[in-house]
């Protein structure tokens, strides 16, 4: 029978078994979800879960948030598609001209597409277009997405690259400063001993020229790979490095833009400004959206036809990124991500402290981390992807919902709203200690 023939008999059709879901889409819970509101979600049983993993740090603004959706609808109810190369569309025109303006300084313009993914891809040609030069450079641990490109890009895992060799060339990759997994041994950020300048170093005189270098692409907090913090000085002196060699610096902060680590744009914590930035996931509270932004006269070196999308800034994802920003100035999310962040890093440290299990606590912002070891072993660093996914099937079971991440799947990612309450904060350090505890940690 179909839906609709079902309707007719007021009969509402069963819910598809999730089977027909092909299984490259791992898995994290076997939730069916009915709504959200706010930092929670709430399952057709009408049980509710503490989403601390944002949809991958993307519904920042919560759930459903009532000005989000009214925005949405109401664009939706006038024009769901007005293609960028065939009309002007006053979302967009509005979106465009508030992008110029999220970053300090003057002269910034943007580009809209789809995913995150897209855009750095966008980084990448208009990178290469701009400067007549052919390759880029990105991090070990980097995560820059899943389409050919962005996959050549990527360092955080083999399971994002490894079966799909051959993968387009001119990409190399050098050393991020890993302080807590650093060679020399385990030391602090603020005194970082990392040889990541040497090994970009050797990099330019053993691989590549770096006047043949277009850009060098790099997370401010790597995600994907582990939510490393890198030392204080790693950001302005890559800067300075690639203004010598006339290199374009490409910041991903896809996953840190808009508020998520306590400043609209994580770059911000060092004062360090990139020449492109690449932008999705909190841009537009869940709906697709992803972008880049540069200056103006940067994007003047782009000619028309040689990029664009079917979809890229599509109306109704304007309009919900609009409704966005106006919720993440008028509720001041910026600065509650940095207190509801200091919270959540005091309480973990505080947490550490018991148990032996946790090796390394980092965090900046909303974007929070326990890396898990296996104490007394190796040389005190070795990683525990078990304990890892026992202590995230715990925290599940006491409904609260966080995430995994590092090379080693050894890393507990914690992304909480950035509407987040400080009750809310406390509740899930409590289970997170409670799930530590019984997952033997
Ligand atoms: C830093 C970073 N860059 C790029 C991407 C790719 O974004 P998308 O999944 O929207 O293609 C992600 C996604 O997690 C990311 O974290």
């Amino acid at each position: 029978m179909t839906t609709d023939a079902r309707a007719e008999k007021g009969e509402a059709s069963p819910i598809p078994d999730p089977t027909v879901i092909p299984p490259v889409w791992s898995r994290i819970t076997n939730l069916t979800i009915d709504r959200g509101e706010g930092s929670w979600l709430i399952t057709t049983d009408g049980e509710r879960y503490l989403d601390y993993s944002s949809g991958i740090g993307v519904t920042s603004t919560g759930h459903a948030h009532p000005r989000v959706v009214a925005a949405i609808q109401a664009q939706a109810a006038k024009l769901l598609h007005g293609q960028q190369n065939i009309v002007y569309h006053e979302p967009g025109l509005r979106l465009y001209e508030r992008l110029s303006h999220v970053m300090p300084g003057e002269g910034w313009g943007a580009f809209l597409s789809n995913s995150g993914a897209e855009a750095v891809e966008a980084s990448v040609k208009l990178a290469r277009i701009a400067t007549g030069r052919p390759v880029i450079l990105g991090f070990r641990y980097g995560f820059h997405g899943r389409t050919a490109q962005t996959m050549a890009l990527t360092t955080a895992k083999d399971v994002y690259r490894g079966h799909f060799e051959p993968l387009p060339g001119s990409v190399y990759h050098t050393a991020y400063p890993y302080c807590y997994r650093a060679s020399g041994g385990a030391h602090s950020p603020e005194a970082c001993t990392c040889d990541w300048e040497e090994q970009l170093d050797l990099t330019f005189h053993q691989l590549i020229y770096p006047e043949h270098v277009a850009a060098v692409i790099v997370e401010p907090v790597v995600g994907e790979g582990g939510y490393i913090v890198p030392p204080p000085g790693f950001l302005p002196r890559l800067r300075e490095i690639t203004r010598q060699y006339g290199i374009l610096l490409i910041a991903d902060e896809v996953q840190t833009g808009f508020g998520r680590t306590g400043e609209m744009f994580a770059m911000q914590h060092w004062q360090v400004e990139p020449d492109i930035v690449v932008v999705a996931k909190g841009i537009a509270s869940g709906l697709p959206l992803s972008g880049i932004l540069a200056q103006r006269t940067l994007l003047q070196k782009w000619p028309p036809g040689t990029h664009g999308g079917t979809y890229g800034g599509n109306v109704v994802s304007c309009a919900a990124a609009n409704a966005t920003l106006d919720v993440i100035e008028s509720e001041g999310l910026v600065s509650n991500a940095r207190e509801r962040g200091d919270q959540f890093l005091t309480g973990l440290r505080r947490t550490a402290t018991k148990y032996q299990s946790i090796g390394d606590v980092r965090g900046l912002g909303l974007m929070l981390a326990l890396e898990l070891i296996k104490p007394g072993q190796g040389d005190g660093r070795v990683p525990n992807p078990e304990l890892t996914k026992g202590v995230q099937a715990e925290a599940l079971a006491r409904k609260l919902i966080v995430l995994t991440a590092g090379t080693y799947v050894n890393v507990l990612r914690i992304i909480p709203p950035l509407i987040t309450t400080s009750e809310e904060v406390e509740l899930a350090l409590g289970i997170l200690d409670e799930s530590l505890a019984a997952a033997g940690a």
